[in-house]
């Protein structure tokens, strides 16, 4: 059981920290308390936690604005400064590290910083806090805390750091609302503004003086130093007075700690403490080391745990004896020796880019080998990774997609093993190209230790010879992500007579390509010996397929992608090496210097930045239109922000870990929960028998179990079996993996063909699809397909895969339930609809609705995949509450949360499309085809609003969708902003794609030819109505402001220079349709409360999931009662206060409750205005304390019904309706740049355009629009969701491959575009929503494909330079880097697959 600090936001007292029971602090003789500074606090280290982390130390004591993400170092959210001592430089080292993954332990003598011991709201924030909060870089804020403190050490360490150093400290974090424009602008400004201290500091700096801390010149006098908005770290003197020393140090707020003198002075000793999971030791001294692990050969070095410890979270690897090499000295050195650089075994990789850089900036030729490793590095996970991984712990692990290891192969390096011999040390060298043996398998033996890696110095070279090194590494995301194929060449070249150049040695060293890190031998032996030159080139390309060819259904899949790749590695390493060459070299072969700088360019990657316009607001002196900042955007910086795993647990609370289905289809014969029962702290097994109510679930259809019952059919891998209860999270956790299921398998369907196949479909969708139908599409396609059409017509058939999406929410799906008296329960839940959970808690515990109350402060993000996906986690955890009487606790674990709760629906969309030649359109005849996973859910409306949006903007006069939702064996899919609006028109762009090269026109010519012309309907019945329908104005006010055409010549001009990297423009428009369609759901409630001394309580029926809800509901009653934004507050949601609310959904949220809370303040106003006396801002404090005393009721209740539209139904023959209120409208160009050798993109330049009526709030209605673009350029670029399938019979069947943010990549920052533009349209009203506002949340997020629009411009250009002329190609969505290099088919990949190939996809 936790016992939990209240997170005031200041530092909790030293007494939280102080350990139960006597410090065990025992040494090899030595008696020592360990201990370290939290937040320039003592804190004793707590004993008997060797298996502990950091972070859930740091959130047991209460400082909870650490969050946890995703417990595998891939979010960043955990992040935490720890700064040790350096002798060497005299002054400490401050780094980011991720707490999820640090254990306890390896803090033992740092100051360890979290984001409340830098600021807060009392004491004051801090400049990098207060930035980021004026700027308006939180949303959901859940991501917050981690992004701060990623920058604050940043500047700690450097001061005063450059664009490009901000943007690398921050790649290690992910932020799925904002979409990081703000945030880089924060910080880079920040930056900007220290960096211009720091030049005014040089300046007045005396000649020739150096700082002593810095090394860099300053004018501190010796000590102090102005450089940096934050200072430099302090020297060693000046720390004896704290005034001084925080002077020095720079620290700018009260709460932020100084490196404390304790620290600096003592010496680490060499520690053993140990535990009932793990003993942790920490040796000094090498001999010490070597004798622990021959004592204790199944032992675990630890070196930075970012290996062990993800073993550990999600693989429940225990490892009772730890021991850390993290400070002997022998593993620590990096020295040059005669050799070359020797890099011990425990050196940092921050530590060892840094000294790579140095030597390759020195002595380029003496260690060529080092500019590679640094190169390399660069695209190594994340700053807190690289800041606590050492270079043995990822040569150890022999990763087959490891980074360092194929430079050391290639490089020739060698690696030293340590051993205990006698009392001594022994060693032995191996050489790095005979050290990888097998998957995970190295040749160090038993009692071994890998003391250092020695990167070798040049020998021997002769006058004129070049030794060359580069890396290469292809990840799905650039930044911080692990290898698809990752590679080290090297060549040494001589030269010849004649001026031409011979290969002497050769050395390549591939990963990704095998089970372990391989030397391809083949490609040396044709290498060597040869003349440089385009035949050397070619018969290595021969070679490497003998080196590398895989089988088609090899681990890890991609394998025509990965041999292609393969090609790539030396495609490359030969153009740069070429170009590397003196000018005067001669180089056999017709390559072109142009081809090669093409082949040698890197796709351009710049921070994203851009500066948003929007109109005015229409009155100046008011809060509506202004752009305020998030009303707990203070909060959320400071790491006040409580989310529901922040709250104090409820007394005697108990923790439950879900035990889960393995078996993608199978009826559960029988659970065995009998040894985790025998545990001690574990408080029972919950399944379907405990459950006291209705164990059917559903929000629409009841078609769910809550629990998989004994003898029914588990319908997925991931679908809930019971939950096991515990004291504790870890005993419940160790609990959880000791039931034991049996299951009777049965064959799984798993894609949606699978699905038609066997027709399998939810609901009625299948005998009946859902039709739109206008004309006669049918008739007019064969009649065109005849010849009988208009002159010239054609038709064109085609199909679209478009995958899933995981919503990757930074907070985790998480409730606390806590029963009460007479059956009452309380649910605190992350969730998007209390209402579903109070639903579906009585309806599981078979209680009366007004006995469970749900309520929800904020979400750390949703998305969707809260809306209906949460009520029944709760649901299962009210069953072991109630049946025990004690609240009960459920946070999913990251890779919980991806296989249980649904994604964006996968969909399939068939076409075919008549038109005349000019583009015109004739007929479309669209069939959309959903996977929803194995319950309804939300699959029907999804589907409809797929079909709503089929036609996107284009007029079609003969028009037919049948949209059908498949029923599958995966976990059910579920609600994901935009709804299936995305996937319908990612159809539409394709066919409209389809038709202009058919007719050899550009798509944005036929897209603007088809546009709809105001007065025209839709297929669904629903006027465009004149003064409303502004697509085609937005078109062209877009075309110029963007300057498309410019800009497209412009691009045309460098493709045809530039055969490898090319680039394309393309521009895509979106209607989006606001309501949800089902009418009942259109409705909200707000209650307004006025105290006495004048402020304003409102509680509405909206949840706040960093959409800023709540801060347009407080503008909007600041306004209606024409008082200070500061008077109103919104409370949490909660279903006591408002009843029957709709999910905060469909983007309409704003428009139902800020009208209803304009409504309840206008009747509030009207009752209040006989006792206004004065004028001005503070009038209601004495108008309502006058009110009071005349006992007039302070309180008002509105409620607002969208008026004007229908229930649309879909059982009439050619329905229609008016299911929107109105629509949002808005265009986007983007300029998307392809490495056509590896399938790379990058978003150059995004303009969007939006017409959001008159925004209530423009500056987070432009969050809105930058976060929805990012977010949608995951869908339909990057996230690839993959299982194991048909398509991936490499995997297990029917489970989740792509599990947690390691193998899930959505963007990050460097993925955001580079030059982000946002226009909010002016002179737009909207008549039918709150203060002519218009929805915003969705909208935006389906013009991310103009970028998957202008990423197939650019392949098409490789294509037709590949002579594949200029006919249409497929591609599927997302369009990763394995589908555009595989559409690029050129001479690279014509050996490994057909130029019309397509790539797999879970679909
Ligand atoms: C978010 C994230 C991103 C990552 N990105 C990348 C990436 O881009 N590229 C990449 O290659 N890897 C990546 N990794 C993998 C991993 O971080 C690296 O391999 C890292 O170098 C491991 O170092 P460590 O010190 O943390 O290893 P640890 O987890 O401490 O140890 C790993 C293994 O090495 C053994 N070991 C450690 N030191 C020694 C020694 N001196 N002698 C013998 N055995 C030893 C340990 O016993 C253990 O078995 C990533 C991991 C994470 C969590
Ligand atoms: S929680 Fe630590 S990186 Fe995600
Ligand atoms: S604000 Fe970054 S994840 Fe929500």
């Amino acid at each position: 059981m936790r016992a939990r600090a209240p997170a005031t936001g200041m530092p909790p007292c030293e007494a939280a920290f102080a350990p139960r029971g006597a410090p065990v602090a025992t040494t090899d003789g030595v008696e020592l308390a360990p201990l370290c500074y939290v937040n320039g606090r003592r804190v004793l280290l707590p004993p008997g936690r060797g298996e502990a982390t950091l972070l859930e130390f740091l959130r047991e004591k209460g400082l909870t604005g650490t969050k946890l993400g995703c417990g595998e170092g891939g979010c960043g959210a955990c992040t935490i400064m720890v700064s040790a001592w350096d002798a060497a430089s005299g002054r400490p080292r401050h780094r980011a590290v991720n707490a999820c993954l640090a254990p306890l332990y390896s803090v033992e003598g740092c100051a360890v910083v979290t984001v409340e011991g830098i600021g807060n709201r009392d004491a004051g924030l801090h400049p990098v806090q207060a930035r980021l909060a004026a700027a308006h870089g939180s949303q959901c804020g859940f991501c917050t805390p981690g992004f701060v403190m990623s920058a604050y050490a940043l500047m700690r360490e450097d001061p005063a750091p450059s664009d490009a150093a901000v943007e690398r400290a921050l790649a290690g974090n992910l932020c799925r609302c904002t979409g990081y424009r703000p945030i880089m602008r924060a910080f880079t400004e920040l930056a900007r503004q220290a960096r211009e201290g720091d030049a005014a500091a040089k300046e007045a700096a005396p000649a020739g003086r150096v700082c002593p801390s810095t090394g860099k010149p300053c004018g501190c006098g010796g000590g102090a130093k102005p450089g940096g908005l934050l200072g430099a770290s302090v020297a060693a003197d000046d720390a004896e007075s704290t005034a001084a020393a925080r002077a020095a140090e720079g620290l700018v707020t009260p709460a932020e700690p100084l490196f404390p003198v304790e620290l600096r002075r003592r010496e680490p000793k060499p520690l053993r403490l140990p535990g009932a999971h793990a003993t942790w030791h920490r040796p000094r001294e090498l001999d010490a080391l070597l004798a622990l692990v021959t004592a204790h050969p199944h032992a675990r070095i630890i070196g930075g745990n970012t290996e062990v410890g993800v073993e550990a979270r999600f693989k429940g690897v225990e490892d009772p004896v730890l021991i850390a090499p993290t400070h002997v000295p022998e593993l620590t050195a990096l020295k040059e020796t005669p050799d070359g650089l020797r890099v011990g075994g425990a050196v940092t990789l921050t530590d060892l880019e840094a000294r790579c850089h140095e030597v390759a900036a020195d002595r380029p030729m003496a260690c060529a080998a080092a500019a590679a490793v640094a190169s390399q590095l660069q695209w190594f996970a994340g700053a807190q990774i690289r800041n606590v991984a050492t270079v043995a712990g990822n040569v150890c692990t022999a990763s087959p997609i490891s980074d360092l290891n194929p430079i050391l192969v290639a490089c020739g390096a060698t690696m030293t093993l340590a051993r205990e011999k006698g009392g001594g040390v022994a060693t032995r060298e191996v050489a790095a190209a005979d050290f990888f043996l097998g998957y995970r398998k190295t040749a160090m033996a038993e009692g071994e230790v890998l003391l250092a890696v020695t990167l070798p110095r040049a020998k021997g070279v002769a006058p004129g010879a070049l030794d060359i090194v580069h890396d290469f590494k292809q990840s799905h995301r650039r930044e911080d992500d692990i290898a698809i194929v990752t590679a080290g060449v090297r060549v040494l070249l001589e030269p010849e007579a004649g001026g031409s150049y011979v290969v002497r040695e050769a050395g390549v060293g591939m990963g990704g390509v095998a089970p372990r890190t391989i030397r391809c031998q083949q490609v040396e032996a044709a290498l060597v010996g040869q003349t440089w030159g385009r035949k050397a080139l070619d018969a290595a390309l021969r070679a490497v397929r003998e080196d590398v060819t895989l089988p088609e259904n090899v681990p890890g899949g991609m394998p025509e992608y990965r041999m292609a790749l393969s090609s790539a590695v030396l495609f490359k390493f030969f153009a740069k090496a070429t170009l590397a060459l003196p000018a005067a070299a001669v180089v056999d072969g017709d390559t072109t210097r142009a081809e090669l700088e093409s082949a040698a360019a890197a796709v351009h990657r710049a921070p994203c930045d851009g500066q948003p316009t929007w109109p005015p607001a229409v009155d100046a002196a008011g809060e509506v239109g202004q752009p305020h900042a998030h009303v707990a955007a203070e909060m959320q910086v400071s790491g006040e922000a409580r989310y529901v795993d922040d709250a104090p647990l409820p007394a005697a609370c108990l923790h439950a870990v879900p035990v889960i289905s393995e078996k993608p289809r199978a009826v559960v014969t029988a659970i065995d929960a009998s040894q985790a029962l025998a545990m001690e702290g574990v408080e029972g097994f919950f399944g379907a028998a405990d459950v006291p109510g209705d164990n059917m679930i559903g929000p629409i259809m009841h078609d769910e179990e809550c629990f998989v019952a004994v003898g029914s059919e588990a319908p997925c891998c991931g679908a809930l079996i019971g939950l096991v209860v515990a004291e504790t999270e870890a005993v419940a956790r160790r609990a959880a993996r000791a039931v034991e299921v049996t299951y009777e398998e049965r064959t799984p369907v798993l894609t949606i063909e699978d699905a038609i196949a066997a027709g399998w479909y939810l609901d009625n969708t299948g005998d009946k699809p859902h039709t739109l139908n206008v004309g006669d599409t049918e008739g007019v396609i064969a009649a065109v397909e005849r010849g009988e059409g208009p002159e010239g017509a054609r038709v064109v058939h085609g199909e679209i895969k478009i995958g899933g999406q995981e919503h990757f929410y930074l907070e985790p799906m998480s409730c606390v339930v806590s029963p009460g008296e007479g059956g009452e329960m309380v649910v605190l839940q992350s969730t998007q609809c209390p209402n579903k959970t109070q639903v579906m808690v009585s309806g599981v515990l078979g209680v009366a609705a007004n006995r469970v109350v749900c309520k929800t402060k904020r979400l750390g993000g949703g998305f969707g995949g809260k809306e209906t996906r949460a009520a029944f986690l709760s649901a299962a955890a009210a069953v072991p509450a109630q049946k025990l009487g004690r609240a009960v606790r459920l946070v999913l674990d990251r890779d919980l949360d991806m296989k249980m709760t649904g994604t964006r629906h996968p969909f399939l969309g068939r076409y075919a499309v008549a038109f005349q030649p000019d583009g015109a359109l004739l007929a479309a005849d669209v069939q959309l085809y959903s996977n929803g996973g194995y319950s309804c859910d939300l699959s029907i409306p999804i589907i409809d609003r797929a079909a709503f949006h089929s036609d996107n903007c284009y007029a079609v006069p003969n028009f037919r969708v049948r949209a059908r939702a498949c029923r599958t064996n995966l976990p059910t899919n579920t609600a994901f902003r935009g709804f299936g609006g995305p996937q319908g028109m990612i159809v539409a762009e394709t066919w409209v794609a389809h038709v202009a090269a058919a007719v050899g026109l550009e798509p944005e010519v036929v897209r603007q030819r088809n546009f709809y012309k105001a007065g025209e309907v839709t297929p669904f019945g629903q006027e465009l109505v004149e003064g409303e329908w502004r697509v085609p104005a937005i078109w062209e006010e877009l075309r110029v402001k963007a300057d498309y055409d410019t800009r497209a010549k412009a691009i045309d001009a460098f493709n045809t220079g530039s055969r490898w990297l090319k680039r394309g423009l393309a521009m895509v428009p979106t209607r989006f349709g606001i309501s949800f369609t089902a009418k009942f759901m259109n409705q909200g409630a707000s209650l307004v409360h006025v105290y006495t001394d004048g402020t304003v309580l409102v509680t509405h029926g909206g949840t706040e999931m960093g959409q800023g809800l709540h801060t347009k509901v407080c503008q909007v009653a600041a306004d209606a009662l024409g008082v200070p934004l500061a008077s109103v507050h919104v409370a949490e949601t909660s279903t006591d206060k408002i009843p029957n609310a709709s999910p905060t959904a469909a983007s309409a949220s704003s428009d139902l409750y800020c009208m209803a809370t304009k409504m309840a303040c206008e009747k509030l106003m009207a009752r209040l205005s006989p006792y206004r006396k004065a004028e001005g801002k503070g009038w209601l404090q004495a108008a309502a304390l006058a009110a009071y005393l005349d006992r007039v009721d302070l309180s008002e209740h509105g409620f607002y019904a969208t008026p004007d539209i229908t229930q649309f139904d879909w059982d009439e023959p050619s329905p229609k309706g008016r299911p929107f209120n109105y629509f949002t409208m808005g265009a986007a160009v983007a300029e998307v740049e392809l490495d056509c050798l590896t399938g790379e993109a990058a978003v150059r330049r995004a303009d969007v355009l939006m017409d959001l009526g008159r925004p209530l709030n423009p500056a987070i209605d432009v969050g809105q629009v930058e976060g929805a673009f990012v977010q949608g350029l995951g869908w339909c670029m990057l996230e690839e969701l993959k299982w194991g399938d048909s398509e991936h019979s490499w995997g297990r069947e029917g489970h989740l491959i792509s599990v947690g943010p390691g193998a899930y990549k959505i963007p990050a920052a460097a993925d955001a575009p580079a030059d982000f533009r946002v226009h909010l349209l002016e002179g737009a009203d909207n008549p039918r929503a709150v203060h002519s506002s218009k929805a915003v949340g969705e909208p935006p997020f389906f013009l991310a494909a103009s970028a998957w629009a202008a990423a197939r411009k650019a392949a098409a250009a490789a294509r037709s330079d590949a002579g594949k002329g200029s006919n249409f190609f497929r591609l599927d969505s997302p369009a990763t880097p394995e589908r555009l290099r595989m559409a690029c088919a050129d001479e690279l990949t014509a050996d490994v697959a057909a130029d019309d190939f397509v790539a797999r996809l879970s679909c």
